[in-house]
């Protein structure tokens, strides 16, 4: 692979959650919801915003104006159009207010989209780019040209094209893998190729890529291609986007982080700011991250497997690359499993403040294997409930740390209220409480926060089932905000009304250890 080595440059990130990203079915926002995505977009410190289509209805043309008039100096923003004037018009009326307003215009180069989408000659599809950039320059100075589907372009149409419309005024040009066809060796060579022709035709033009996912590369193909000399990547938050969706912002971001050598270059993005804008992203849209995901999944800095766990404790080091907090996510998280060694379980119930007397280690060990077989997981309320099996001359509570613990609750739901009662103790203090809610666990969640009286705010709540058929377990995971810090607590229960309020009870006591793993 042909490669430019040495230099550090910066790397421009736009972001297109908001437009790409919106294009998954069932993720189309309101207004408000728009905004507050590009509020926490600019916190993230991006470079660019993409945020609409506004020839493709009102109420995208009415979000790109309301939102891109509040962006400030912060970000340039720009909406996509095709290259014909209405579109162009479009996208000018609803940025004309931006302090950065880009105007993108996108148009096919691959043989298909000229033959098949437009059934036109090659010579004319490109007249019509270089119209459609002769007409936008006239309206602002920055314009964004893309090639779709340039990955499967003839290389002679493509430069014959990047020519024409980077002196009809083009000031980015962005190279689409727009079908995810594209493999990182070849389309760093495309880009090396591009970038060394762009440097000597006009070294103001930036080169952009935006790359789709459809067979897992994308992420790939876009560090190819910083690597070979792109200035700037097209980005979406998680991932999202058209069919099986875009490059992930957060990947990228941090690939380059990791190896600034490597790629020759720095983003400027705020990465304390990435998994905060992820859960938002996910919980705005309705999409779940996947819990493998690079970087925000949920099991990204998860350990489970005994000598993880084991070289984990010795060092952080030995299995961590990226520190939690660099992303602003909570803790490394041991999670103990049937896979966990002595050294995991040891770590956790001295961090919950026991000690076992040696003789009775094993058959505590044992105890707890047989229980992690049954739950799967097992979390620090379980360890509580097990610890409680011993007598106290065996398992010995050597730190005084009073946890919250569930005595017990009733959750009564109908369609006018729902009403939780819950009583709670901690130590010997003893504490019940009764709240109405919009929904069961609204009800419970208030009446358990305030039986505990600790002001926390409830930034996720999840639930999935982890067993098969009618065997259901129910596993919650929720993420609780206190003092500006985020912990998180999981509960694996058959009853989820349950789970859901031992996860609670579990982040509370987080709270109160203020635990880091
Ligand atoms: O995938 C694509 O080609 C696009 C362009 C508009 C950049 O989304
Ligand atoms: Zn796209």
């Amino acid at each position: 692979m042909n490669c430019i080595k040495g230099s550090s440059k910066k790397i421009y990130v736009l972001d297109t959650t908001l437009r790409d990203g919106e294009q998954v079915p069932g993720a189309k926002l309101n207004l408000e919801e728009k905004m507050e995505v590009a509020k926490q977009l600019i916190r993230l410190n991006v470079d660019m915003l993409e945020i609409g289509f506004p020839s493709s209805s009102k109420g995208d043309f009415e979000a790109v104006k309301a939102i891109s008039s509040v962006i400030g100096k912060d970000a340039v923003v720009t909406a996509l159009g095709r290259a014909v004037k209405s579109d162009i018009d479009a996208i000018y009326e609803s940025l004309k207010k931006a302090e950065k307003p880009m105007i993108h215009i996108v148009l096919g180069s691959s043989g298909v989209h000229i033959e098949k989408k437009f059934n036109r000659t090659a010579e004319e599809v490109l007249a019509m780019g270089v119209e459609a950039v002769k007409y936008a320059k006239k309206l602002m100075p920055e314009v964004q040209y893309s090639l779709e589907d340039a990955s499967r372009s003839s290389f002679e149409y493509m430069w014959k094209t990047i020519e024409a419309v980077v002196k009809a005024g083009a000031t980015i040009i962005n190279i689409p893998d727009t079908v995810g066809f594209a493999v990182p060796e070849e389309f760093g060579s495309l880009i090396y190729r591009i970038s060394d022709r762009l440097k000597n035709l006009n070294p103001n033009v930036l080169l952009s890529v935006h790359c789709h996912n459809d067979t897992g590369l994308a992420t790939a193909n876009t560090l190819a291609a910083v690597r070979n000399g792109a200035d700037k990547v097209e980005c979406t938050i998680n991932g999202i986007g058209e069919r099986a969706g875009n490059t992930s912002l957060e990947e990228v971001v941090m690939g380059i982080k990791l190896h600034p050598e490597y790629y020759g270059g720095f983003t400027a993005i705020n990465t304390k700011e990435i998994y905060t804008t992820s859960r938002m992203v996910s919980a705005i849209m309705g999409l779940d991250v996947q819990v493998n995901k690079a970087i925000t999944g949920e099991n990204a800095f998860a350990h489970s497997s005994g000598i993880h766990q084991d070289g984990l404790l010795k060092s952080k080091e030995v299995y961590e690359i990226i520190e939690p907090q660099d992303i602003g996510a909570p803790p490394m998280e041991l999670v103990l499993t049937a896979r966990s060694g002595r050294h995991a379980f040891t770590h956790i119930i001295e961090r919950l403040g026991y000690k076992i007397q040696e003789e009775h280690k094993e058959e505590i060990y044992s105890d707890f294997l047989a229980m992690a077989d049954q739950k799967k997981e097992v979390y620090d309320y379980d360890i509580e409930m097990l610890m409680k099996k011993y007598p106290k001359q065996i398992v010995v509570r050597e730190k005084k740390i009073d946890f919250w613990e569930l005595v017990d609750f009733e959750v009564v739901d109908n369609s006018l209220v729902s009403t939780a009662a819950v009583k709670v103790k901690r130590g010997e203090k003893i504490s019940t409480c009764t709240q109405t809610g919009s929904g069961a666990i609204d009800a419970l969640y208030s009446a358990i926060l305030a039986a505990i009286d600790t002001p926390v705010s409830l930034l996720e709540y999840r639930i999935h089932n982890i067993a098969r058929g009618k065997e259901s377990l129910g596993k919650v995971g929720i993420q609780i905000i206190h003092e500006g810090i985020l912990y998180q607590g999981k509960a694996i229960e058959k009853d989820i009304i349950r789970a859901s309020a031992i996860a609670l009870i579990n982040a509370v006591n987080k709270v109160m250890q203020k635990a880091t793993i």
